[in-house]
């Protein structure tokens, strides 16, 4: 069911599946075992401590194959039924080492070996062994957050103003547009590139000033569409008093969470979707992305500001650093994202629904066949927004697709006819593009670091590009 094509792979001294298995695969196992040795350290519990010294083995164990790239060996029963699945493709590709294998059914793989490794344990079945650095992470984004939680507080105040039935139709529509090319820069910043960006990058990442600049580097943006497509719905007198819903199917925690929040919450409050479904994962997933309990301590962080960001970390009383208080301000314009999150959530308007679904070994051309109920629901949705290179990977079968394929014909079944209305908003941190202009990739491996002659498309890797594309699929 898969796409036709070559899938990138570990073997290919080209793409950045190669230096990803041989680099950066290492030093991510590397983290998670700090993590779990750090609170091995702080157990109290004899029974759990010894379980926790056996997960850290098995980890060094897991790295130790892959940075001798040993074969990929089956997954253990660990309860979940995903295992079948990830074992009966592992035997179809026959024997396949770390460095010989494709790329994107071997990195979903990684992360799932992990998880098993805990959920085969009694005590630590839930540990979030990414947890520590998504909210390190999300600490220091946080002149991004205050400013986008006064922007937010302002629009939202405007839209409800009584004058607002008057509004400029262009400047909604540039409203709708800001607010979701804020959420698709918030992806520039996860946590599995940050083995080579500091935090200072992060934060140049996040500002508005850098998203304006930034404008230039969506290569292809479909927004208008989208914004036509959602606002007719909104207009369809069939449709009132309906449900129109947007699905959003999650990446990252921390700031990209939050962004993607800020884009809920306009929604609703513009009247462009009256529910917003949040799909996140159900294991520790690609470093950063988000579980259900990164949502809850996003709400909790907003819920108690000052808690959260003027006590002093552990990190801070090393460095002697003392946290900047924040103003009453700023306070009060946290305090009014919780507020109006948390009455979204409670009135059941912003929902979170997980499914190992997401947490599979393979793309999403297989949806239809391999989850039909999760599609006829998404059906019913008018929009499903999908974050992040990952998400994209997997809409496009992470094949080497001629860069100006068309994105409707490249996502497959989940194209035009489908009845799902795909909108892909995603920064490049990987090889496989689609729907550019003809000349474009060329024109950019000539650009700085952007690959040259040397067969890489290099340009692709680092976050700076994105591709904004969207399926109708009527
Ligand atoms: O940098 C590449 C990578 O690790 C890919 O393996 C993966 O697709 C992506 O980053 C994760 O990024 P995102 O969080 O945007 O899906
Ligand atoms: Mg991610």
């Amino acid at each position: 069911l898969d796409p036709k094509l070559a899938a990138y792979s570990t073997a290919d001294p080209t793409s950045f599946a190669w230096p990803t298995a041989r680099e950066r695969w290492p030093i991510i196992i590397t983290q998670a075992i700090d993590d779990a040795y750090r609170s091995v350290g702080s157990c109290d519990d004899g029974a759990k401590m010894e379980e926790g010294k056996k997960i850290v083995a098995e980890l060094a164990q897991l790295k130790y194959e892959v940075q001798h790239d040993r074969a990929l060996t089956p997954i253990r029963d660990d309860g979940h039924p995903d295992v079948a699945g990830y074992n009966n493709e592992l035997a179809q590709l026959g024997p396949i080492t770390w460095h010989k294998a494709p790329w994107l059914f071997t990195e979903c793989y990684l992360f799932r070996r992990m998880s098993t490794s805990f959920a085969l344990s009694t005590h630590w079945k839930n540990y979030d062994v990414f947890a520590r650095q998504k909210i390190k992470t999300f600490r220091s984004s946080r002149p991004a957050v205050l400013e986008l939680a006064a922007r937010y507080k302002d629009l939202v105040t405007q839209l409800r103003s009584p004058s607002s039935a008057s509004h400029d139709p262009d400047a909604d529509a540039l409203l709708f547009t800001e607010m979701c090319e804020v959420c698709l820069w918030g992806n520039a910043t996860d946590l599995s590139l940050l083995t080579s960006l500091t935090y200072e990058d992060i934060q140049k990442l996040q500002g508005s000033e850098a998203r304006r600049a930034a404008e230039q580097n969506i290569l292809v943006n479909d927004l208008p569409q989208v914004y036509a497509h959602l606002l007719a719905a909104k207009n369809d007198p069939a449709k009132a008093g309906k449900e129109r819903r947007v699905d959003i199917v999650l990446d990252n925690a921390g700031f990209e969470l939050y962004v993607d929040l800020i884009l809920a919450g306009y929604l609703l409050s513009a009247g462009l979707a009256t529910t917003v479904v949040l799909h996140p994962k159900s294991i520790p997933w690609f470093v950063s992305d988000v579980l259900p309990g990164d949502f809850a301590s996003l709400l909790n962080a907003l819920a108690d500001p000052r808690g959260f960001y003027e006590t002093a970390t552990e990190e801070d009383q090393l460095q002697g650093v003392e946290p900047e208080r924040l103003s009453e301000a700023e306070v009060g314009e946290l305090g009014f994202l919780f507020a109006e999150w948390s009455r979204f959530h409670a009135e059941g308007q912003l929902v979170l629904r997980p499914n190992r679904v997401w947490t599979g070994p393979g793309s999403f051309w297989r949806l239809p066949g391999e989850a039909g109920g999760l599609v006829e629901d998404l059906r019913e949705g008018e929009l499903v927004v999908f974050k992040g290179d990952l998400n994209y990977r997997k809409l496009v079968g992470d094949v080497a697709w001629d860069p100006t394929t068309p994105f409707t014909e490249a996502i497959g079944p989940l194209g035009p006819g489908s009845g799902l209305n795909v909108l892909a908003l995603r920064t490049c941190k990987a090889d496989v593009v689609v729907g550019l202009k003809p000349g474009e990739d060329e024109k950019l491996r000539q650009t700085e670091g952007g690959g040259g002659d040397s067969g890489a498309r290099k340009w692709a890797w680092n976050g700076k590009w994105a591709v904004v594309s969207f399926s109708k699929g009527t």
